[in-house]
């Protein structure tokens, strides 16, 4: 039995499977944050000639892809991407997705959004019928998190706040149980009109392209 740390091995070693004939001497990939973009990157880090370098969506994860020698492109350098390598929180079948668990999700959105495909690269925990059973992260601006909280309370949530937390963006994130999230687009355009909110993690209104999904027996590609 594979414990979830191998399989994230094991979808981060698919992933760089997956990249390898999109790689040359111009490219330059988009890069996610968390425990299974972090073993993307460690993947990737022998192949770090093969190609320009990388947009990364967290501090965090431009760390360490500079600790691997990969070069970093602030996104205002970069004209596209052909990929842009993501975990996620949650994936449903429709490959729409929460995220946020680490924190970076308005810049994985941002980043996400000016790269060609978007490749989510996930354990089968993460795959769920429906979204929702992981607290939604939201993003606030700190002077409207009340007012903000205030409203997820009218849409059924109970907003938490991610204690002792700041975005790489100098805001906060709410945690928010208890949403039902049955249309996941219409919920992802509803939270991102609420004055203050600087994106939620519904990744949804532009979902994943491809989920790589490692199971026991194999890596599946879901499209
Ligand atoms: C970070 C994210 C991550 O992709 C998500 O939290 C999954 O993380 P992990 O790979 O550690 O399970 O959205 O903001």
């Amino acid at each position: 039995m594979l414990s979830q740390q191998e399989l994230k091995q094991s979808v981060a070693a698919a992933a760089v499977e997956y990249v390898l004939p999109l790689l040359g001497a111009d490219v330059v990939l988009g890069v996610g944050t968390g425990s299974t973009a972090d073993l993307f990157i460690d993947a990737l880090a022998p192949h770090r000639g093969r190609f320009k370098g990388a947009v990364a969506s967290s501090e965090r994860s431009a760390a360490r892809l500079a600790g691997h020698g990969i070069e970093v492109f602030d996104l205002n350098e970069v004209r596209g991407m052909p990929v842009y390598v993501d975990g996620a929180d949650e994936i449903d079948a429709g490959l729409n997705m929460i995220k946020g668990g680490g924190g970076a999700l308005t810049r994985e959105k941002i980043v996400a959004s000016v790269a060609e495909r978007f490749v989510c690269i996930v354990d089968e925990s993460k795959l769920v019928e429906q979204l929702g059973a992981f607290p939604l992260p939201v993003e606030v601006i700190p002077m409207a998190r009340a007012s903000v909280a205030r409203r997820l309370e009218g849409m059924g949530g109970r907003p938490q706040l991610r204690s002792g937390f700041v975005t790489d963006n100098g805001c906060q994130i709410l945690d928010v149980s208890g949403l039902r999230i049955a249309a996941p687009a219409a919920m992802e355009a509803e939270l991102n009109n609420v004055p203050g909110v600087v994106t939620c993690g519904l990744f949804a209104l532009a979902g994943a392209d491809v989920a790589l999904l490692a199971t026991q027996q194999s890596v599946r590609e879901l499209r």
